[in-house]
């Protein structure tokens, strides 16, 4: 049990449970399987393209700009919309209503353009025919003629020109500039971060279906069916009523549909209105990667001030991320970056300054992390420069810089960190990893091994939970009972995988105290729950959980107010137990009696939930405030072997331990620990994204993108859910988001990895490595890592660049 937490726990508060309650099956702490396990081995899961087409369904296909900047000149489509099976060809002409789907009213994204292309690959005009085939057929014959403009196609060039798709920003703490001139030790140095593409094992997809009166019914897999109804809404220039958005599940979205399924929704529901047919737009992988932003790239440029023992005394640091051709959410996940700049670790005085880079590339988005990982990459490899310059273990110089309990304890952003467990998590994991011993081996075996070369590296993540832009941690639910018993859940978080579902129902079951299988777990519908927050932040149990429950309480108060009078016994001796519920000290009621009878005297048995996050504020002017409810940490470590010959590597030992509060559902967080972990390995190694001088994606689809498989798991794999976890905050049943902190425990990998390289220079000559470490990449650090070892001069650690 944790310090700070095992004074005031109150055993009798069911968010207080250890362990499951005995007698119930699937209530919280249980590790119930995902509700959609079965069915997705099984392939019965259904997904957007799995519903039964009805007659007459139209299929719809994007023409691509294959410029990366200009003018349209002249767009003939006369061959296309004569090609065989062709219904329509829409162009920015034939939006009804407003040409835009921009999240933040940004009015920068327009469904089609309107005669300027700003990247390579982007959608000109669509094509609705009978089959999907003859769309993509007659998208070939159309006859574009452009007037070229200049492309900026990297972050660099952008930022030497100024380019932004919204204004710099600063954070800051104190004087970053004195305290650098008053440091003993001081480094500055570059570092290039890669992007990332989702790689959902579905793609993006609509399938639109007419309503009367020219409404529509949206079938869609998006993170955010508000958003998309709102802007399908403001498309067709209807109001957002005569549009409705279902989603049972995605497979996958990870961030790439928080935003942007609309531009395909869009499509679909304008030739849905404007036919009266079903229409379905399902882009291809190749289309998908090419045609939906990714992770941003960065470029981060740092100085930083240290003492002899590792200690960060001043950091001026400077970030500019590739944004694409629009502003998208990148304001909001450039600041995520800059809120992560401190990863675990109190700064001292900090200047922190940020460029959302305006590029002629496809617009980034959301990417599980959003920003933050590309903030933590960067301290990381700053630590590990620390430690070397000053020749310590970089495990010391992390724990010399850990946020303190009493002081030191303010981030650059002036939130103080109250839930600090990262020194206990420590050195739990630290008494079963056995760092220090494995250190000691690996320095062994490196003296020994000239080809072959082994990397150790500990990392921990701190990650901040709510959504940064303060309204948008709301959430509302919906639940009725039926006269049986039974009970039919809705509520505004979306499944993609990650076991929202699962753990919402729960939830309710324990509230109730009945099975899980009592409980109908239903698509997320804009007519039932409305005006929702995208499911992101990983805050969908912490928000939809919450609100769940409050939907469930007010149902439970008046089950009990009936049955307390009904059988003349106060309130508070009316209890729910597994299956029944108790009335006094005699009577005892099956729950689906209780339920009838109530129905039956004429109770109400349905109820909608709210719940909107407390404690939290940000002033977005000052760079300051409490913009996170609470942090979620965890260690890994990671040890690698490279070969210095070939420049392949691969993980041999992986063990983490993650805070994840106490546990909704132990099997769900395990999961999403491990493919977190996973997913970050694959950004920060093998996927690499590269574009031509002509701004065209070459790595579009998995032959050329490399993904993690199966054989990149590591060999010993040790995962732990961290067994103190206690959220201090009152958070549902004192659980901790779960869905993007992991991704970062992979960053040790990434350092694990430049240790490696570090031991052919005997640890004296620091490697600049970049993200990705490509196999490439690592071949080239250690070239220069070995070319640093014979120009090293006596008085200082040299560099070695790629
Ligand atoms: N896990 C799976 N299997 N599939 C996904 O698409 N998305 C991640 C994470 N885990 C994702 C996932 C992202 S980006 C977020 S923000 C959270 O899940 C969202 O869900 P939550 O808030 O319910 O954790
Ligand atoms: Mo997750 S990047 O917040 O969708």
């Amino acid at each position: 049990m944790s310090d700070n937490a095992s004074k005031t726990i109150d055993t009798k508060d069911p968010d207080e449970l250890l362990a499951p309650t005995p007698g119930l099956s699937g209530g919280v702490r249980s590790a119930s399987k995902h509700d959609s396990g079965p069915k997705h081995v099984a392939g019965e899961a259904v997904y957007v393209d799995d519903i039964l087409e009805p007659f007459g369904t139209l299929h719809l296909a994007p023409g691509a700009a294959n410029i990366a900047h200009g003018r349209i000149t002249k767009m003939d489509l006369s061959k296309v919309r004569s090609a065989p099976g062709v219904v329509c060809v829409l162009t920015a002409d034939d939006v009804p209503g407003v040409n835009d789907v921009s999240p933040a009213h940004t009015h920068d994204d327009p469904v089609l353009p309107d005669g300027i292309v700003q990247f390579y690959g982007q959608p000109v005009f669509c094509v609705a025919a009978e089959t999907r085939e003859q769309a993509r057929n007659a998208v070939k014959l159309a006859e574009i003629e452009y007037e070229e403009l200049p492309a900026i196609l990297s972050v660099k060039e952008a930022l030497e020109k100024q380019q932004f798709v919204a204004p710099p920003h600063v954070m800051a703490q104190g004087d970053a500039k004195s305290a650098l001139a008053r440091a003993k030790h001081r480094r500055s140095g570059v570092m290039e971060i890669g992007g990332q593409d989702h790689f959902y094992l579905e793609g993006q997809i609509t399938f639109a279906i007419p309503q009367e009166d020219g409404d529509v019914l949206l079938h869609c897999s998006t993170q955010h069916p508000s958003e998309v109804q709102h802007n399908i809404a403001n498309v067709l220039g209807r109001p957002a009523n005569a549009v409705t958005v279902e989603v049972r599940r995605m497979g996958g979205g990870f961030g790439g549909k928080e935003t942007q399924a609309s531009q395909w929704a869009a499509l679909a529901a304008i030739v849905a209105v404007k036919t009266g047919r079903p229409a379905k737009m399902r882009l291809d992988r190749d289309d998908d990667m090419v045609m939906t932003g990714k992770r941003h790239d960065f470029i981060v440029e740092y100085d930083v001030g240290f003492d002899d023992d590792g200690r960060i005394c001043g950091l001026d640091i400077q970030y500019a991320a590739n944004c694409g051709f629009s502003a998208d959410l990148s304001a909001a996940i450039c600041d995520r970056a800059m809120f992560h700049t401190d990863n675990a670790y109190f700064l001292g005085d900090v200047e922190i300054r940020s460029y959302r880079c305006k590029t002629n590339l496809v617009s980034n988005t959301a990417f599980r992390g959003f920003g933050g990982p590309q903030g933590m990459v960067a301290i990381e490899r700053i630590i590990d420069e620390i430690a070397m310059t000053i020749g310590r273990d970089p495990l010391d110089v992390r724990i010399a810089n850990y946020y303190g309990t009493t002081d030191r304890n303010t981030t650059p952003y002036h939130m103080t960190v109250e839930d600090n467990v990262l020194p206990e998590l420590t050195d739990d994991i630290l008494a079963s990893c056995d760092y220090r011993k494995r250190r000691k081996e690996i320095d062994a075996f490196n003296a020994e091994s000239p080809v072959i070369k082994r990397g150790l590296s500990i990392t921990p993540v701190k990650f901040g939970i709510s959504f940064t832009t303060t309204f948008l941690n709301q959430a509302g639910a919906l639940i009725h009972i039926y006269q049986d018993g039974s009970v039919h859940l809705n509520h505004g978080g979306t499944e993609m995988g990650q076991g929202l579902f699962i753990k919402v129902a729960q939830v309710v079951a324990e509230e109730f105290q009945i099975d899980l299988d009592r409980i109908k777990i239903t698509a997320t519908n804009t007519g039932k729950v409305p005006n929702t927050s995208a499911t992101a932040a990983s805050s969908g149990a912490d928000m939809n959980g919450m609100a769940a429950r409050d939907a469930a309480m007010t149902i439970k108060s008046r089950l009990i107010a009936f049955a307390a009078e009904k059988y003349g016994v106060v309130e508070a001796a009316v209890r729910f137990a597994p299956g029944r519920v108790i009335v006094g000290d005699v009577t005892e009621l099956e729950f689906a009696d209780l339920v009838k009878q109530a129905y039956l005297a004429r109770v109400s048995l349905s109820a909608t939930g709210y719940y909107a996050t407390p404690k939290i504020h940000y002033d977005r002017e000052t760079a300051s405030g409490r913009p996170f409810y609470y942090f979620a940490y965890g260690m890994a470590c990671s040890e690698v072997m490279i070969d210095t010959l070939t420049g392949e590597y691969k993980a041999t030992r992986v063990d983490i331990s993650h805070d994840v509060g106490r546990s909704l559902n132990p099997a769900i967080d395990r999961g999403q620990i491990e493919g977190g972990f996973i997913q970050g390995m694959g950004w920060l190694t093998s996927e690499e994204l590269w574009w031509d001088d002509a701004g065209r994606l070459r790595t579009h689809a998995p032959s050329t993108y490399k993904i993690p498989a199966c054989s990149d798991r590591p060999e010993d794999f040790r995962l732990e859910l961290w067994s103190s976890g206690r959220n201090v905050e009152k958070t549902i049943h004192r659980s901790k988001a779960v869905g993007e902190p992991p991704l970062m425990l992979a960053i040790s990998v990434h350092r694990a990895i430049a240790d490696a390289i570090a031991s052919v220079g005997d640890y004296k000559v620091i490697p600049m490595l970049n993200a990705p470490a490509t196999p490439e990449a690592v071949l080239n650090a250690v070239a220069n890592v070995a070319k640093g070892m014979i120009a090293q001069s006596h008085d200082a650690v040299p560099a070695a660049g790629e």
